[in-house]
């Protein structure tokens, strides 16, 4: 296998990271009167958002170009050749979606800020409109008793910062300290539940390594510092919050995935810890405090050389919680022959696993798991899901959205959560992706995750079954 070869195999775990026919009967799942309530009176309830996916407005008042902006106007980049100049025109809707939110019991709003929304060229100017824009988001979110939570990045770096070397330069680490100092302190009196990073694992090996994702590019050489980067970023950006903003609770997110081998034999088990450790311990571990995974995987050691002395304090932070995200699980196939992993994920429709519309297995039981092991690290904080949910093809029918599957996913997924809550594991929140139908990256307006429905031509939106099943379940 080739360099070429290898780097497509692998990405399908790239892709099915972020983004992976047909599910099969389901299961009944286990307790038809879950509720809200049984989750206990103060666990956070909510949907969850990103700037680039939603908002639209590219070129209005002064936006800066994103480094997403460029990725989808590049030809075959999108498979869809779909861009996200108008998306959801959140910009525009902002409150008519707000008011839609509280209309289904939503009581926390996770949303991005758009870097170069603030920031045109990433450093140095203004741009008020955008400084504007999210106070009234702000505002509006509070007036009507909805929590807003900030993630900062959630992987839209201005194409300025880009044409320096984005991730990969050592100065990302000033840029992203300017630009979170001043958003922090513009909003921290009103904002108090902030995340630095969304998913770090998933910009920098799909957008730095596979090449899947802005800014597209493929090959090892990359990923390390865009990596370790990062690593330093999601801590600084912790410090900054806890500068400027009193009373904060701040988090970051990561994305995972349990990962079982195909078979319980050493050369697959093998295979499973370097996956495990690429996929949920890369970024997580540094952040407690444990340094990178290199143990568990070698290849790591490459980082080394984007360090600097003091680094390994600087990768530190005490967040108040951790955001887990997570959709699906990976069955890996192990080969000592596959360099760096040594193993292959199989792909989930290869095993006749039940799928989404993306591809990615349907697995409630992961979660569970996923809690457990996040639980099992000494010092972690509280855990909030900061996304999970699924892509079902939707039609709409006198007006309306039967999306049974999706309804059938959040149920099964919530089971697992409770179960794992209620052994003890510190679960405080769960926010599901997403609000509304938004541009899943990569692959277009195709793969809808929203609780709510959305006509890209008329902007309409209609509150789909699982919405108002979702609504039903929080009550008031
Ligand atoms: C996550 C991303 C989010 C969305 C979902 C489906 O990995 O954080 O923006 O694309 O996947």
């Amino acid at each position: 296998m080739n360099r070429r070869e290898y780097l497509k195999a692998i990405s399908i775990l790239g892709a099915g990271i972020l983004s992976a026919p047909y599910l099969k009967a389901s299961e009944p799942f286990l307790n038809p009167e879950l509720k809200a309530s049984m989750f206990g009176s103060d666990f956070l309830w909510g949907a969850a958002t990103a700037a680039y996916q939603i908002e639209g407005a590219r070129n209005v008042d002064g936006k800066g170009e994103s480094i997403w902006d460029k990725f989808s106007h590049t030809k075959g980049k999108i498979k869809t050749g779909e861009t996200g100049d108008e998306a959801c025109d959140f910009y525009h809707h902002f409150e008519q979606d707000i008011l839609l939110m509280k209309s289904m019991n939503l009581k926390v709003f996770r949303f991005s800020i758009s870097w170069p929304r603030i920031f045109p060229n990433g450093t140095g100017e203004i741009n008020q409109a955008g400084v504007d824009f999210y106070h009234k988001v702000i505002d509006c979110c509070i007036k009507n008793g909805i929590q807003p939570w900030i993630t900062l990045y959630h992987w839209d770096l201005p194409q300025k910062l880009e044409d320096k070397g984005g991730w990969t330069n050592r100065e990302v680490i000033k840029w992203f300290t300017e630009y979170a100092d001043f958003v922090t302190k513009a909003y921290g009196l009103k904002v108090k539940n902030w995340m630095v990073l969304n998913e770090p694992l998933s910009y920098t090996a799909v957008g730095y390594l596979f090449g899947i994702h802005a800014p597209g590019h493929k090959g090892l050489k990359r990923f390390f510092p865009a990596a370790h980067h990062t690593t330093i970023c999601q801590a600084e950006g912790g410090r900054i919050i806890r500068r400027n903003v009193k009373d904060a609770n701040i988090g970051t997110t990561f994305s995972c995935s349990y990962i079982e081998g195909i078979k319980n034999k050493p050369k697959h088990l093998k295979s499973v810890k370097r996956f495990d450790a690429f996929v949920n311990r890369l970024f997580l571990e540094p952040a407690l405090g444990m340094g990178y995974p290199v143990n568990d995987l070698p290849v790591l050691k490459k980082i080394e050389k984007y360090m600097l002395p003091g680094d390994t304090e600087k990768m530190k932070f005490d967040f108040d919680f951790i955001g887990l995200q997570n959709y699906t699980r990976e069955i890996v196939k192990g080969n000592a022959l596959i360099p760096y992993l040594h193993g292959l994920p199989v792909p989930a429709k290869k095993r006749g696993a039940e799928i989404t519309e993306n591809g990615w297995e349907v697995y409630p039981e992961g979660i569970y798991h996923l809690l457990k092991k996040y639980a099992a690290y000494p010092n972690m904080p509280k855990i909030i899901i900061t996304e999970n949910g699924a892509a079902f093809e939707d039609t709409v029918e006198d007006g309306k959205i039967q999306d049974i599957k999706r309804t059938d996913f959040l149920k099964k997924y919530l089971e697992q959560v409770l179960k794992a809550k209620n052994e003890g594991v510190n679960v405080g929140g769960y926010f599901c992706w997403s609000f509304m139908d938004n541009f899943e990256w990569a692959e277009g307006f195709k793969p809808r995750f929203g609780l709510v429905h959305i006509d890209f031509k008329t902007q309409q939106r209609i509150v789909k079954d699982s919405g108002l099943w979702y609504k039903d379940f929080l009550g008031k």
